[in-house]
């Protein structure tokens, strides 16, 4: 079975971004197409990175304005069935009711607190703090909204997951194999400890699309995943 990551496909150009797709697309679930390729491509770069894959497209557009529009927008988004479409929890109730309700058959996931607001940030923009606070407050309100998933960060997904309850799916970045470069994350977990704290999608970019071989990156890093998921832990 394929293993339950998302690479995010960050790619300049859609001729990388379908060679990166093709080479991960036999070792894992799903890819991640973000606001920089689909605003250069539009729909094209989804069936692009789609091709002949056994892929699951997540289109992670993070959209946030009035709920007629990010409905008007989900409905367009879901012709083209992607597994998985991000908007913004602090939208409101309204707005994520309107995106779970124009793509039904699309898994809406609620982005609660981006990770690069620090609080002095979230206090500038009057969100009250701490974070995990905002986060928590956030994911309740998606949720109560019909949102049936979760983007947070890996440290956020045991205190989520007690909030939430198993049915919700929560996916995670910032995510790093041991001894890979953080980049500009500051706060990562190794795939195993987010697994293990329970999230049920790790996104990963660019450890396996920077990797000399992202094939061979992406299936490393789905057998550690099966051999931690096959030893019980104490
Ligand atoms: O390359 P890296 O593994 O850091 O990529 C992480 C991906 O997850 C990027 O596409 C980034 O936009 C996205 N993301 C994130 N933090 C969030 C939400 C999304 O890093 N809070």
């Amino acid at each position: 079975m394929a293993a339950p990551i998302a690479v995010a496909i960050d790619a300049p150009e859609i001729e990388t971004a379908a060679r990166w797709a093709s080479a991960v697309a036999p070792h894992v679930s799903t890819v991640k197409v973000g606001l920089e390729l689909y605003l250069r491509y539009g729909p094209e770069v989804i069936t692009t990175v789609r091709g002949a894959n056994k892929v699951d497209v997540f289109l992670d557009l993070k959209l946030h304005d009035i709920p007629a529009t990010v409905g008007g927008a989900a409905r367009n988004m879901a012709r083209f069935k992607p597994s998985i479409l991000t908007v913004h929890a602090a939208g409101g109730r309204d707005m994520v009711k309107a995106a779970v309700e124009a793509a039904p058959q699309t898994q809406i996931a609620a982005v609660t607190v981006l990770t690069s607001l620090d609080e002095k940030a979230l206090d500038e923009i009057g969100l009250r703090g701490p974070a995990s606070e905002a986060a928590r407050r956030l994911a309740v309100l998606a949720v109560e909204s019909g949102a049936r998933a979760l983007v947070c960060s890996p440290w956020e997904v045991a205190s989520l997951r007690a909030e939430v309850g198993p049915d919700i799916t929560l996916i995670t970045p910032g995510v790093r194999p041991s001894g890979a470069e953080r980049g500009d994350q500051a706060r990562v977990a190794t795939p195993e400890e987010a697994i293990e704290a329970g999230a049920d999608l790790l996104v990963i970019g660019r450890p396996i699309t920077r990797a000399a071989d992202p094939g061979a990156a992406a299936a490393s890093i789905a057998a550690a995943l099966r051999r931690a998921q096959s030893t019980p832990s104490a």
